[in-house]
């Protein structure tokens, strides 16, 4: 028996729950950041795509201000009023409703709906599982709504959830890149504008995710620190934010900063500069560049920003000896989760082999790697 799509299960089991086919199917992806880590919250640059692995929705309006929504992943369902939402304890019926928040707050008229939820993206892994889950609801909302789909101001709402309602310090990148995503395509974003810019997968190459099968403890803690260094090395600078300090300040004044601030600066600002450069190398179809730039993104977050771990740096060090292989780095926020490498067509199933079998011998731990289609931002399909 072939396994169900998540677009087949959600509409399966809103079919058994509610006696019908479902009116509304909603998606919103996951997402693998290329290149441009800890540079969203400095106002810089970020090159994530939109993954083929989302949170499906299948749903139909209620003429009440209920919404109801049961989890496949959770097993459960959560029900609340949209007169009354209030702060529960930290669970996972907080992200709707921070969403639903979000949006009253905005002057939203917003209506109740029913449905059934599930998430495709691993949880906890760094592909941003709970972006994708407020852009499914972001997109519900709009769908039984009467109000049209602004993605860019949905990215900032789920962002404002997630910060105020749900407590996570998260930058912009992960809702923007699950609204905006672009079918076969990274999308540079210049988070101070929120410009974007779709830039073509590289021929030839293909984007491997290589989950450690390790997961964060204290992910708030070691993320806020690292905001707090950032905005002390801007304030050192005399700028808004860290986008602002060119290689050039960092040479000239960046021994006025104690040393481990001015490793955290230099991580910002050479990776603002190596995103874009990454960008240029993809539009001219230079993957041997783009894989170049991915090993220089790791040593930097490994030994300036300090967010790697060693499962993350074994699975890098094993994907760079596997042949094929053009880079690798950790993507997200760091700390453990997923690694990604570029690697050339042709060589991706014995990669995939060869990484997981030395992934495995050298750590105890169990891999998941798997290839990556770029996919589309949240959509409705029905
Ligand atoms: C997490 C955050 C993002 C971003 C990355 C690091 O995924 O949610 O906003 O800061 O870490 O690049």
């Amino acid at each position: 028996m072939t396994e169900l799509s998540g677009r087949e299960t959600v509409c399966e089991i809103f079919a058994n729950l509610f006696g019908v086919a479902p009116p509304i199917v909603v998606r919103a992806p996951g997402r693998v950041n290329l290149i441009g880590e800890h540079t969203d919250y400095n106002e810089g640059f970020v090159l994530p795509m939109a993954i083929d692995r989302a949170t499906w929705i299948a749903l139909r309006r209620r003429d009440d201000d209920t919404v109801r929504l049961h989890s496949l992943e959770q097993k459960e369902a959560t029900e609340f009023s949209l007169t009354n939402l209030e702060k529960g304890p930290v669970s996972w019926s907080e992200y709707p409703k921070g969403v639903a928040w979000a949006l009253c707050e905005e002057g939203y008229e917003i209506s109740g709906w029913e449905g059934v939820s599930t998430c495709e993206v691993p949880m906890g892994a760094g592909l941003s599982s709970s972006a994708s889950f407020e852009l499914a609801v972001a997109r519900a909302f709009v769908e039984v709504g009467a109000f049209a789909w602004d993605p860019k101001k949905m990215a900032r709402l789920c962002q404002k959830a997630e910060n105020e309602w749900v407590g996570v310090n998260c930058g912009i990148m992960d809702q923007m890149i699950s609204a905006i995503g672009v079918e076969d395509h990274a999308v540079l974003i210049d988070c101070r504008d929120l410009s974007t810019e779709a830039v073509p997968l590289p021929a030839g190459a293909a984007v491997m995710v290589m989950d450690t099968g390790t997961r964060r403890g204290l992910v708030n803690s070691a993320y806020n620190e690292r905001r707090r260094e950032c905005e002390k090395a801007a304030q050192f600078f005399g700028v808004k934010a860290l986008r602002d300090v060119s290689r050039d300040d960092l040479a000239a004044k960046g021994a006025g900063l104690d040393e481990v601030t001015r490793h955290r600066a230099r991580h910002v600002v050479t990776e603002n500069d190596r995103t874009q450069r990454a960008a240029a190398a993809m539009k001219a179809g230079q993957a041997e560049l783009l894989g170049e730039l991915f090993d220089q993104s790791h040593e930097s977050m490994r030994d300036d920003f300090e967010i790697s771990s060693a499962p993350l740096d074994a699975m890098v060090r094993l994907a760079r000896e596997s042949a094929g292989c053009l880079g690798a780095r950790l993507t997200g926020g760091g700390f453990a989760g997923c690694a990604l490498a570029l690697v050339q067509d042709e060589a991706a199933s014995s990669f995939i082999d060869e990484v997981s079998r030395r992934y495995a011998e050298a750590t105890g731990l169990t891999p998941q790697l798997y290839l990556c289609r770029a996919s589309n931002g949240a959509e409705c399909l029905s």
